[in-house]
């Protein structure tokens, strides 16, 4: 099975940028992951496009972004201009969802869909097979180092076996806490895509390790 680790770039020490990025390729992590927040849908603020396309003039590694913002389709086009792989929009912001995803595949972007935890998966019901991923919040989203919801694995499983019933190879990923004691059980679950933020950027032996110690649990997975 490939699993795929997604730094969360929010983490990471901007005044060092190109370096860390490139210590995240080295150490082979797989995408770059890239928290867009308005301080509306969430009460925090990071990016806008700008910066999404300064990370694309630093790594050829595909660039994740979730996107936590209010009314996503406004800016669409723009973070697809910025160099964006795929866009993962929150189901809870898009009263226009099959429509939005749509917009994003047009743009020539890889559509994903994302649940905060107090969600329920039915709601992915009619777009499940539009998607490219699926992403399961496993903290409530605005900020970086919050503890982990367990709560959270039996969702992970139910979208697991909606994915497998429709046969689709969309990208399970989570998001919140992820780190060496609590992916064993995301693995379990049935997720396949997994964004470290603190367990990377803040490793006390640095992104290399913090990197490692994740890739070494998934290949005993
Ligand atoms: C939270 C963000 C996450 C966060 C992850 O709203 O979506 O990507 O930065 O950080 P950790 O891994 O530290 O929980
Ligand atoms: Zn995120």
């Amino acid at each position: 099975m490939k699993y795929i680790i997604a730094p969360s770039i929010v983490a990471s020490d901007h005044l060092r940028l190109k370096e860390e990025i490139a210590a995240c390729k080295a150490a082979s992590a797989d995408w770059l992951h890239v928290d867009v927040m308005d301080g509306h849908y969430v009460s925090n603020i990071t990016m806008g496009p700008f910066l999404v396309e300064t990370y694309k003039r630093a790594t050829d590694m595909p660039l994740d972004v979730h996107l936590m913002i209010e009314k996503p389709e406004r800016y669409l086009e723009a973070f697809a201009q910025s160099g964006a792989s795929r866009l993962t929009v929150h189901v809870e912001t898009c009263p226009h969802l099959h429509r939005t995803l749509q917009q994003i595949r047009d743009l020539g972007v890889k559509p994903g869909v994302t649940l905060n935890p107090g969600t329920p998966a039915a709601l992915l019901k009619e777009i499940l097979p539009m998607v490219d991923l699926v992403l399961v919040m496993t903290v409530n989203p605005g900020f970086g180092a919050q503890a982990f919801l367990p709560e959270m694995l039996t969702k992970i499983t139910e979208i697991r076996q909606m994915l497998d019933t429709i046969g689709s190879p969309a990208w399970l990923e989570v998001d919140g806490g992820v780190s060496e004691k609590t992916l064993p059980a995301l693995i379990k679950a049935g997720a396949t895509a997994f964004v470290a933020g603190n367990a990377v950027f803040k490793h006390p032996n640095g992104i290399d390790a913090g990197v490692k110690v994740l890739k070494n649990v998934m290949h005993a997975a």
